[in-house]
């Protein structure tokens, strides 16, 4: 089945079925503007045969979707972001009873990578990794989640224009100190997705 609506699981999204056993499924995150389609063909490269899960952000920002509210780039609405982390990770453990599904790993890009670092924080039993690309550090947490040892690649854009080098150094510095086993990479990149985020999404994945 691959089905392009909400299965009454509240979120249109899309569900790739698994055709490979032992793979771990992966949650599909996209980026502002995005939909539940724009990951799909680099989830089936980063990890062929992988169930893959990818549902659409609900939050409509002048017609581009996003997962949470933000009122200026890069300034954003934490109430929203944490009401959107519930509803999503609700969303998540609905979907994995349907689908029959393990933990996935997280593969957010952008505004989506921003929310899985929101699920790693606030609902962290939810997924069994994350693939953070282009992310930042939405806020700095009062506390540290219990994240100890959670695999966690970072890939940020050396050129990025619209996330700081502060920004991502203190994602990455936060997610060590909550005890997480953090990888962080920085590409000669900008915001864009790029053939070495695969590359290296993939080299990782295959180790974890
Ligand atoms: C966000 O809003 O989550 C990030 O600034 C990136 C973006 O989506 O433009």
């Amino acid at each position: 089945m691959n089905s392009a609506n909400t299965h009454g699981l509240g979120f249109v999204h899309r569900f790739v079925p698994a055709e490979a056993d032992g793979r771990t499924p992966l949650l599909l995150l996209h980026g502002t503007g995005g939909d539940e389609s724009d990951l799909i063909p680099f989830g089936l490269q980063l990890s062929p045969g992988a169930a893959l899960l990818s549902p659409r952000g609900k939050v409509n920002e002048g017609g581009a979707a996003r997962f949470f509210r933000r009122r200026a780039e890069g300034v954003f609405d934490t109430e929203d972001l944490a009401f959107r982390t519930n509803e999503l990770a609700d969303f998540m453990v609905q979907a994995q009873k349907v689908y029959g599904l393990a933990e996935p790993i997280a593969i957010g890009f952008s505004n989506g990578a921003n929310i899985a670092w929101s699920l790693l924080y606030n609902r962290p039993e939810t997924i069994a990794g994350a693939i953070l690309i282009r992310a930042m550090l939405p806020f700095e947490p009062p506390s540290l989640p219990d994240i100890k040892n959670v695999p966690i690649l970072i890939l940020s854009g050396a050129s990025d224009p619209i996330v700081s080098v502060e920004t991502r150094d203190r994602l990455a510095q936060s997610l060590k100190s909550a005890g997480a086993d953090v990888r962080y990479e920085v590409l000669p990149a900008g915001h864009q997705l790029t053939r070495q985020d695969l590359a290296l999404a993939s080299e990782w994945l295959r180790g974890h």
